[in-house]
């Protein structure tokens, strides 16, 4: 019998099994990597703005993924909770992505426009005082710290190296960009909603003065999620992918 070699030998079959694993392996994965359809485009769709992309570093930096997703399965009892089960369009430039893995609060995926900036702000800054029996830790520094702005062009750029769409024109505006986002009705703004259709202009943390706070781009984050795709026309099974 020729598998008596693999048999008696136990390295020979350890390198046996790791090459039929490999290949099956290989058969499985690497054509996620070419074929179009692994990730549909969905309209609506874009790369985050200057702020709220340094509310999503912010975010990562204080772990709140440990106690949040950003995946809504396509289930039932989760897509009546927290809406439309989550696209993989949704996440596509999120490096790295948050869907996270454990829930102690709720899925974050839509939880844009669900509350006011204020509910947020007051959220962050002490849960209890809005949500009475919350467990979530306080954030209150976020409120007086002033946003670190002095990196967030090269961010951009390396993001841009992976895939996200940041174009030149944008990377040159990331500073007019991060205060127009808290200066509403101001023609900077404007410029901006030119920029990345969609974003939401306000002052976040409910403070004037024109330099954002770290809550300005936790909050400019957080009421984005989900908004991108306009679920009330999208379907899924294709007319509305572009
Ligand atoms: C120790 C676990 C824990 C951590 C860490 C945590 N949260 Fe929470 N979060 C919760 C719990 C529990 C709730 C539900 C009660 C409440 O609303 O406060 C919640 C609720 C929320 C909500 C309201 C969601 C909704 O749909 O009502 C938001 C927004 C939120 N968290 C954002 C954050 C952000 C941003 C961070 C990181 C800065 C964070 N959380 C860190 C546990 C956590």
């Amino acid at each position: 019998m020729k598998h008596e070699i693999f048999e008696k030998n136990s390295i020979i079959l350890l390198i046996g099994i790791l090459l039929a694993v490999s290949i099956g392996g290989i058969v499985q994965i690497a054509p996620l990597f070419w074929i179009e359809s692994t990730i549909e485009k969905v309209k609506g769709m874009r790369p985050y703005t200057p702020l709220e992309q340094a509310g999503r570093d912010i975010y990562v930096r204080e772990g709140c993924y440990g106690c949040h997703s950003q995946m809504i399965r396509t289930l039932r009892d989760e897509v009546e909770r927290y809406g439309h089960y989550s696209l993989a369009a949704e996440s596509m430039y999120d490096h790295p992505f948050q869907w996270g893995s454990k829930r102690t609060g709720p899925d974050l995926a839509r939880v844009g426009g669900k509350y006011s900036d204020q509910w947020h702000a007051d959220h962050m800054i002490n849960p209890r005082s809005v949500v009475p029996e919350s467990i979530m830790p306080g954030y209150p520094w976020m409120a007086e710290r002033k946003l670190d702005t002095e990196d967030i062009a090269a961010r951009m750029k390396t993001l841009r190296t992976v895939g996200v769409p940041y174009t030149d024109d944008m990377i040159a505006n990331v500073d007019k960009d991060l205060k127009a986002q808290i200066e509403p009705d101001s023609r900077a703004a404007r410029d901006l909603l030119k920029r990345y259709p969609k974003a939401r202009v306000a002052k976040f943390d409910g403070k004037p003065g024109s330099t954002p706070s770290e809550l300005d781009a936790m909050i400019a984050y957080l009421q984005i999620l989900g908004q991108m795709v306009d679920f009330a026309t999208f379907d899924a099974s294709g007319p509305n992918l572009r």
